[in-house]
């Protein structure tokens, strides 16, 4: 296990190269970031059975072949701090172009949406600091349209946080944080609800499953959606190859933070002892089926503990950890096919680099 103070040290050398490279601005924003989150706690545990959770999932990738990880575990509190920092970061495109849709296209947004029927459920699928969904809320708000949202996140730290802020921002709101995993928030949340809804599923966090997987997610969605609900999706498309390994493969290296982060995670909460320096994250995108994948490369032959398991890695033997998949508009319409909604409405960035589908449940 890696002490906090050695880690704290190792995160501040790593910020000094970024100061290098974009200015003290920068350092400063992403070390504010770090250090107000370090304040609330430096270790996160939840309860028993999500930590048993964990272990196993953990185990269980790290014994098949290929190995993998499971990137819902990379929110823990500094997770958290590093997504946001990728978020700011001048490579990531995704959500300026999101963000742009989210500010320019306001009115627009709200009209796909039907906004004057009536009340309306936001349920926004891994909302995170709902800095894009947050122009909609206010323009809900200054309409006085009744509504409620309800934002549903893995990280409880980061629903904390954004409840709070939403709270002071607009005063007022009906929030209703769901702690959890997309379905089995939705199905408590669905359950208990009459009022028609939106789901909102932004970052092309849709990308981040396989293509089945994606279509099968759309298809239970649908399912637990009345007819006439919405689905609000964005998703990122199909560009120069540069530019989207660029967003992944950022010279400030957060994405790569990002990924050893996991390590460091299941060293403190599962006791493993992965020398982190001994891996390497690798990003790669193939401009034709449009997968983005990062990967961690174990640098060396070397055994890693977890559980009284020794888990053997060879040199350059590759962790799957995740896929960011882009989308052509073939690609958008066979997943709505394929799922049954139908498209009502695309709203694009400038550059048309991303967009919001509104699909509706038939
Ligand atoms: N869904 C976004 C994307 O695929 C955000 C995201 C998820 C992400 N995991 C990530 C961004 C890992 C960078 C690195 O881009």
């Amino acid at each position: 296990m890696l002490p906090v103070d050695v880690y704290i040290n190792r995160r501040q050398a790593y910020l000094v190269l970024i100061d290098n490279r974009y200015g003290l601005d920068k350092m400063l924003k992403i070390n504010h970031i770090y250090l107000e989150n370090h304040h609330i706690s430096t270790t996160q545990v939840g309860n028993a059975e999500l930590l048993d959770q964990f272990r196993r999932d953990v185990t269980r990738g790290l014994l098949s072949q290929p190995k993998r990880l499971d990137a819902k575990y990379f929110y823990d509190e500094n997770g958290d701090a590093l997504f946001q920092a990728i978020m700011k970061s001048p490579d990531y495109y995704l959500t300026d172009c999101e963000l742009e849709i989210f500010k320019d296209r306001t009115a627009q947004l709200a009209q796909l949406l039907h906004i004057d029927q009536g009340p309306i459920e936001l349920i926004e699928l891994g909302a995170g600091d709902a800095s894009k969904s947050i122009h909609l809320l206010r323009y809900l708000a200054n309409k006085q349209i009744r509504f409620r949202y309800i934002p549903i996140d893995i990280s409880a730290h980061i629903l904390r946080v954004l409840s709070q802020e939403l709270s002071q921002q607009i005063p007022g709101i009906q929030i209703q944080p769901e702690t959890g995993e997309y379905f089995d928030s939705l199905h408590r949340v669905t359950a208990k609800s009459t009022c028609r809804k939106a789901v909102l599923f932004l970052g092309s966090n849709i990308g981040n499953m396989e293509k089945n997987q994606a279509a099968q997610f759309l298809r239970r969605l649908h399912q637990m959606l009345q007819p006439g609900d919405f689905a609000l999706i964005g998703f990122d498309l199909k560009k120069n190859p540069q530019t989207i390994l660029r967003a992944y493969q950022d010279r400030a290296g957060l994405t790569s933070a990002f990924n050893l982060n996991l390590l460091q995670r299941i060293n403190r909460e599962l006791g493993a002892d992965f020398e982190v320096k001994k891996f390497q994250h690798f990003q790669n995108y193939d401009p034709l089926s449009g997968a983005c994948r990062s990967f961690l490369i174990s640098v060396d032959d070397q055994l890693v503990h977890l559980n009284g398991i020794s888990i053997p890695f060879s040199a350059n033997e590759p962790i799957d950890m995740e896929i960011s998949q882009k989308f052509s508009h073939r690609d958008i319409s066979d997943l709505a096919f394929r799922s049954g909604f139908r498209r009502v409405g695309a709203l694009y960035d400038q550059k048309q680099w991303f967009v919001d589908e509104v699909w509706r449940a038939k």
